[in-house]
C-alpha cells in the first residue's frame, strides 16, 4: 500500500465529535463528489451511529453528473439519510442545507428546540469554502463556547439552526486500497504520503474504461480509442509523457513528470468532469477489503498464538498441566 500518512489531530477531533454527538440531531458529512465512497470517513460512521445524516457531495462541478446522480440515489435509499450535491459556485447553499436538515429532523425547530447539526469532512473537501459562503453576512459565527471543546465552532445559520464545525479528519488505516489512491489523487493527503507514479497509474486504470474519450482528447493519444480501455496502465502513462513532452535526454520518458501531469489534470478537471467510483464498484471494494482484513487478522492471531506457545517454558520430564493431579507424590 503506497499511501501512508499521519492523521494529525485525529484523536482530538474524534474526542470533540464524541462529546458533541450526544446533542446532535443531524450529521452533515461533506464528501468529495469525485470519490464519494473513498472520501467517507469510516470512523465517522462508527461515531455517529444512528444519527440522521445528510451526505453532501461537494465539488460537484468537477464530478461526472451522471455518477453524482447515482450516488445521490444510493445514499437517499439508506435509512435516515438524505443527500444533496453542491459546489462552491452555489449561491444559496444555506437554503438547501437548512431545508434538507429540517426535513430529516421535523421534530426540531423553534427557539426552545433548535436544530443542532454537526458538519464533518476530510481535509481539502471544501468545508472552509462552504462555511465561508454560509457565514456570509447573515449567519453569526460564535467563538468557542464555554464547556465545549476549543477546536469546535458554532455557526448560527438561523435563530433555531446551529451548525457545529469540526476540523477535517482522516482515519489511520485505509482498508480499501483504491480509496488510498483516490484520496491521494484528489489532494486530500499531503504530497509526501504517496508515490505520484503509483497514484497516476491507478488514476489511469480507473479512467481508461469510462473516460477513454477524455484521455484521448486531452493527450491526443495515438492509440485508437477502442484500444484505450485494454491498454496497459504503464504504456498509457508513458504515451502521455511522450505526448506532453516529458522526455529526458536520450529519449526516455520522465515518468515522474508524466504522473504529475495526470494528477494535476485530474484535480483541476482539465481532463473533464470525472468520478472515480460508482456505488457498486465501491461496495465490491469494501467487501474485498473486509475479506482481506479478516484473513490478515486470522493470520496475525495464528502467528501470535504460535509465538506464545514457542516461548512458554517447558520443564523436561514434567507432566502436561491438566495431568497435574497425578503429580502429588
Ligand atoms: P477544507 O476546508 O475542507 O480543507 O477545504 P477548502 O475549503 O480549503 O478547499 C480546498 C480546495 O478546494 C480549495 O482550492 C478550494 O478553492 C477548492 N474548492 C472548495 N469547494 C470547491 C468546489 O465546490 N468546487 C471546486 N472546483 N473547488 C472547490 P485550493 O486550490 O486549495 O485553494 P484556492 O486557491 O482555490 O483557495
Amino acid at each position: 500500500m503506497a499511501i501512508q500518512w499521519f492523521p494529525g489531530h485525529m484523536n482530538v477531533t474524534k474526542k470533540a465529535i464524541l462529546e458533541r454527538i450526544k446533542d446532535i440531531d443531524v450529521v452533515i458529512e461533506l464528501l468529495d463528489a469525485r470519490l464519494p465512497g473513498s472520501s467517507a470517513n469510516p470512523m465517522l460512521a462508527e461515531m455517529t451511529g444512528t444519527r440522521r445524516k445528510l451526505k453532501v457531495l461537494n465539488k460537484q462541478d468537477l464530478a461526472d453528473p451522471e455518477r453524482t446522480e447515482a450516488w445521490l440515489a444510493w445514499y437517499s435509499a439508506q435509512s435516515d439519510t438524505a443527500a444533496i450535491a453542491l459546489d462552491a459556485g452555489d449561491t444559496a447553499p444555506a437554503q438547501r442545507l437548512i431545508k434538507a436538515c429540517r426535513e430529516l429532523a421535523p421534530n426540531r425547530g423553534g427557539m426552545d428546540k433548535p436544530l443542532r447539526v454537526l458538519i464533518c469532512g476530510i481535509p481539502n473537501v471544501g468545508k472552509s469554502t462552504l462555511l465561508n459562503t454560509l457565514v456570509g453576512k447573515k449567519a453569526a459565527k460564535t467563538g468557542d463556547e464555554a464547556g465545549v471543546t476549543r477546536i469546535e465552532q458554532r455557526i448560527n445559520l438561523a435563530s433555531d439552526f446551529y451548525l457545529f464545525d469540526t476540523p477535517g479528519m482522516l482515519w489511520p488505516k485505509i482498508l480499501v486500497e483504491q480509496s488510498g489512491y483516490h484520496l491521494a489523487g484528489s489532494g486530500a493527503v499531503g504530497r509526501n504520503a504517496y508515490d505520484e507514479e503509483e497514484v497516476a497509474l491507478e488514476l489511469l486504470h480507473r479512467l481508461k474504461g469510462p473516460y477513454a474519450q477524455l484521455l484521448a482528447a486531452r493527450y491526443k493519444l495515438t492509440l485508437p480509442l477502442a484500444d484505450i480501455p485494454g491498454a496497459h496502465d504503464d504504456a498509457l502513462l508513458e504515451e502521455i509523457g511522450r505526448r506532453r513532452g516529458a522526455v529526458m535526454a536520450g529519449g526516455r520518458v520522465n515518468l515522474q513528470k508524466a504522473a504529475e501531469i495526470v494528477i494535476n489534470d485530474f484535480r483541476s478537471a482539465i481532463l473533464g468532469r470525472i468520478t472515480l467510483e460508482t456505488p457498486p464498484e465501491f461496495e465490491a471494494w469494501v467487501a474485498e477489503a473486509q475479506v482481506r482484513e479478516e484473513k490478515l487478522q486470522a493470520e496475525r492471531a495464528a502467528r501470535n498464538q504460535k509465538r506464545k506457545s514457542d516461548r512458554s517454558p517447558r520443564v523436561l520430564g514434567s507432566a502436561p498441566a491438566d495431568d497435574s493431579d497425578d503429580l502429588e507424590d
